[in-house]
């Protein structure tokens, strides 16, 4: 540990896949609190060590911030567009005569001897709600890597985002038992439920109950709604809330469709103004006035700004703890 013996962080991760992975929420948060004061204070420790980006998808947020995290640590980075390279083969024993040009399975063992952490993107093809749920991608990745992998959204969760949601909220208000209140909206695509997914699990393991409201048909996964409840009225939802958190998820049911686009579920400043002067997230980019009313963003609620923000702090925390575990 050298030089970085007297940051008292406890336990180090092998992989950053899920909050399951984090040995002390409050002591990640603690670091990421740290790094937001001090960026540069560790910018030693990623010295001659290489992150590689493998992105499946678009980013914007993800890419920067955690690019900018790693550069904080003193790391280089390589960032690759996977719709640009060699389309893997997961599946074992295959005879690879079709599309897919290499296995999964030597694409990890060659990135690994290259890379000294590992962070991958892939979303869900909301077709097969089995094939999505089990993860595949990342799945299989660390499976083959021997490097520490980042999940920087996979088919299911969103650490990195839920991660900064919790900085945020811990941030923003004080209230020792808030109510927080998660609301489905309208939107034109079919879009995956890692983001809500990861919410729903960080929220839970960090000791919060959250009320989710959508219309029927939008249930989650029962997996990840432990601790929480719904409540399919959105007005009723939203009264004395503190925390409003907006995010559009396809139908889990119905998987992958897109079951109604009222407009009447978008949240804007009359919906606000029923919770106790909550605070506005949403984890971007959002389609204003689809999902959230210009009325709604650009309010005194909202946050999204400092929660965009906080991905880079959140980011630095888990490479500086991934790294404390190999230098
Ligand atoms: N919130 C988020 O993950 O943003 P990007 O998709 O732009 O990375």
């Amino acid at each position: 540990m050298q030089g970085y013996a007297n940051f008292n962080m406890l336990n180090y991760m092998t992989n950053f896949y899920s909050v399951h992975d984090v040995p002390d929420i409050d002591d990640l948060l603690n670091t990421a609190e740290r790094m937001k004061h001090n960026p540069y204070e560790f910018g030693q420790i990623g010295k001659n060590k290489l992150l590689v980006l493998l992105f499946f998808n678009a980013s914007l947020r993800t890419k920067l911030s955690t690019q900018k995290a790693a550069m904080n640590l003193g790391m280089q980075v390589v960032s690759m567009d996977m719709s640009a390279s060699w389309a893997w083969e997961f599946e074992d024993g295959v005879t690879m005569r079709f599309d897919t040009a290499e296995h999964v399975k030597d694409a990890a063992a060659v990135i690994s001897r290259y890379a000294d952490v590992v962070a991958i993107r892939s979303f869900p093809k909301l077709k097969n709600k089995e094939a999505d749920y089990s993860d595949q991608v990342i799945q299989e990745f660390m499976k083959y890597c021997s490097k520490p992998v980042i999940n920087l959204e996979s088919a299911i969760r969103h650490p990195l985002q839920s991660l900064a949601d919790l900085m945020t909220i811990r941030e923003s208000i004080s209230i020792p038992e808030p109510k927080i209140v998660l609301s489905w909206a309208p939107h034109p695509k079919a879009l995956p439920q890692a983001v809500s997914n990861s919410f729903l699990e960080w929220m839970y393991a960090a000791g919060y109950s959250v009320t989710v409201t959508h219309p029927h048909g939008y249930d989650l996964d029962a997996q990840f709604m432990e601790g929480h409840s719904i409540d399919y009225d959105q007005n009723r939802a939203l009264k004395d809330a503190d925390v409003v958190y907006v995010k559009n998820w396809s139908s889990v049911q119905s998987y992958g469709k897109i079951l109604m686009e009222d407009p009447a579920w978008m949240v804007n400043k009359e919906k606000l103004d029923l919770t106790n002067n909550a605070i506005l997230l949403h984890c971007l980019p959002v389609r204003r006035n689809v999902v959230l009313a210009d009325d709604a963003i650009d309010s005194h609620h909202s946050v999204i700004y400092d929660l965009a923000q906080n991905r880079m702090h959140t980011a630095q925390a888990v490479l500086f703890n991934v790294l404390s575990k190999i230098v």
